[in-house]
């Protein structure tokens, strides 16, 4: 008797862990995110060049984008910065700068997200992405009469589509 109640303690044990496994590694639905995404094609695309997505839980998906935004962020900066450098024109270069101002506040507001996105705080990881999604359209300000180069427009929006991701992400967290 006591055997038999030992062997269903451990099976029951054993079934309960299993459904908190399966209740941790949901996968998470892409069709759902990306229909609620800033740039939807942009979503599907992003999603399609980064084959780890599919089967991914919200967390690991979360991870992903925030990584994405974060190298998006950084690489945006590094383009403008040497645009600043080159520049002879004072008004563009004046833009170039303040881009500049604007991307360095971007890439500290997401370092500070890494926390929010560790403890699994949505609220606080939509605050500080929005925050950092702001520098990139104070930025495409900065140019308003002014012919920047393309690139600029496009590290902008590429920087937005990619935290647009995460923030309906961090809606569902
Ligand atoms: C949306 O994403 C598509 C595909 O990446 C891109 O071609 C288009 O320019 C984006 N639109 C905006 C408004 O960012
Ligand atoms: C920014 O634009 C430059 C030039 O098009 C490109 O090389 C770079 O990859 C872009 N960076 C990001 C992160 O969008």
């Amino acid at each position: 008797m006591g055997a038999y109640l030992r062997n269903n303690v451990f099976m029951f044990s054993l079934m309960f862990f299993a459904m908190i496994g399966l209740l941790n590694a949901q996968v998470a639905d892409i069709k759902a995110i990306c229909g609620k995404a800033k740039n939807q094609s942009f979503c599907t695309n992003y999603m399609k060049f980064n084959p780890k997505t599919s089967g991914a839980d919200l967390p690991t998906l979360a991870k992903m984008t925030f990584d994405s935004a974060q190298t998006s962020a950084s690489g945006a900066l590094t383009n403008i910065q040497s645009l600043a450098k080159k520049e002879t024109n004072p008004a563009l270069k004046k833009g170039y700068t303040s881009c500049e101002e604007q991307y360095k506040n971007s890439v500290s507001n997401l370092n500070e997200a890494k926390q929010n996105l560790a403890s699994r705080d949505g609220p606080g990881l939509n605050i500080k992405v929005s925050a950092a999604m702001e520098g990139a359209t104070t930025c495409q300000d900065s140019f308003a009469n002014l012919k920047a180069d393309p690139s600029v427009a496009k590290n902008n929006s590429d920087f937005q589509n990619i935290c647009g991701i995460v923030l309906v992400i961090s809606n569902m967290m």
